[in-house]
């Protein structure tokens, strides 16, 4: 049978008859407690229990103590029973004190130490991104026209029927609106549209500017178109149009080469092919030898050496009219590229979606 703890049997069972005794029992439960609080650990579970174990209410050993040394004591041993019941409760107190403020000292440190910042590694690199390939062909375009001139200008994608076909010679049943079926802002089927090209920035700016005019229009535009490898709903342009007092059509011819060559490279030779628009007469398309092949005929140009570009021409008097420019006086250019077939040709790509679909795989490829 296991022997009884002495702090549940009285003063009287323990044989202590003296005060002496009295003390040296208290200084050896001192010391034992001593001896146990030194082997704690921080282990959250173990200092648990050694609490319950000393201090706990109903059984723990002060408590003991209290109700079965203190209570019982013979009236001589009780006012010393109880003075070192109390020195040993404060000694108690004082050390639980102190092990629970290192504790939490070293938790406390812990966390520190998990949340500190370490300013000599290195930082998560962000990637910046590059300028979008359209982004990039229309800073070409603008760079080698504002190398000869032009500055440049940039309208509302939102128009008018009028700045969008009438004042552009083109009226309403006249043919050439065919293929520039576009969008109708609901409610304002007669009053705005989405612009089908950026032409309608011509008379916009020789409403306000009296010549000379060198522009050009970087945009978007938009058409009903059915989307295929080479059609969407919306592309891009950029303008151009030159008017002064004396543009004749070796000006033209002039500008139309130089950009030719420096889009393309110097060796890219220029044709003309006679055309129809109605805003320029004469009208053109202008096309270049095939930058793959030189002009010797290849699959890209469908073996003819040449490849067409885009749409050009004097400008046609009867749009002096609508802008009230003297149409005896002024004489002048224009033209408009379509600024994705011009990225795609020059970088061999052969589906216009790729371009709006913003896989970085495929932008990756035009740093
Ligand atoms: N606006 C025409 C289109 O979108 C392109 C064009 C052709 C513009 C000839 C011009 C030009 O300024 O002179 O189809």
């Amino acid at each position: 049978m296991p022997d009884t703890p002495i702090v549940e049997k009285t003063v009287t069972e323990l044989g202590d008859t003296t005060p002496e005794m009295v003390a040296i029992r208290f200084a050896e439960l001192c010391s034992s407690f001593d001896v146990e609080m030194a082997s704690q650990s921080a282990d959250p579970e173990s200092w648990k229990s050694f609490l319950v174990k000393w201090t706990g209410r109903k059984s723990g050993i002060l408590s003991l103590i209290g109700e079965n040394w203190l209570k019982s004591a013979p009236k001589e041993l009780k006012p010393i029973v109880g003075q070192e019941l109390n020195r040993f409760k404060r000694h108690v107190e004082a050390a639980l004190e102190e092990k629970r403020r290192e504790i939490e000292a070293a938790a406390d440190e812990t966390a520190t130490a998990r949340d500190r910042i370490d300013l000599s590694l290195p930082g998560v690199e962000r990637a910046i991104g590059t300028r979008h390939i359209i982004r990039q062909t229309y800073e070409e375009l603008e760079r080698i026209f504002l190398s000869i001139g032009f500055s440049v200008v940039e309208g509302p994608e939102i128009e008018t029927p009028y700045y969008n076909f009438e004042a552009l010679n083109i009226p309403e049943h006249h043919p050439a609106r065919d293929n520039m079926d576009t969008f109708y802002i609901e409610g304002t089927r007669e009053a705005h549209l989405l612009r089908t090209h950026t032409s309608p920035m011509q008379i916009r700016t020789m409403e306000k500017q009296q010549p000379p005019v060198r522009i050009i229009v970087p945009g978007k535009v938009y058409r009903r178109d059915n989307p295929d490898s080479t059609h969407g709903y919306m592309f891009h342009q950029i303008e151009g149009l030159a008017v002064d007092t004396d543009i004749t059509f070796c000006d033209f011819k002039g500008t139309v080469e130089y950009f030719v060559r420096e889009f393309l490279g110097p060796k890219a030779k220029t044709r003309l092919r006679p055309s129809y628009f109605p805003f320029t007469e004469p009208s053109a398309e202008v096309d270049a030898t095939c930058h793959v092949c030189g002009g010797s005929g290849c699959r890209v140009c469908k073996f003819s050496g040449w490849i067409e570009l885009f749409g050009a021409g004097m400008v046609n008097p009867a749009v002096y009219g609508f802008v009230k420019y003297d149409a005896e006086k002024l004489s002048g250019f224009a033209f408009g590229m379509g600024v994705d077939r011009l990225a795609m040709m020059k970088y061999g790509i052969t589906e216009l979606p790729l371009l709006f679909q913003n896989d970085v795989r495929f932008l990756r490829q035009f740093p």
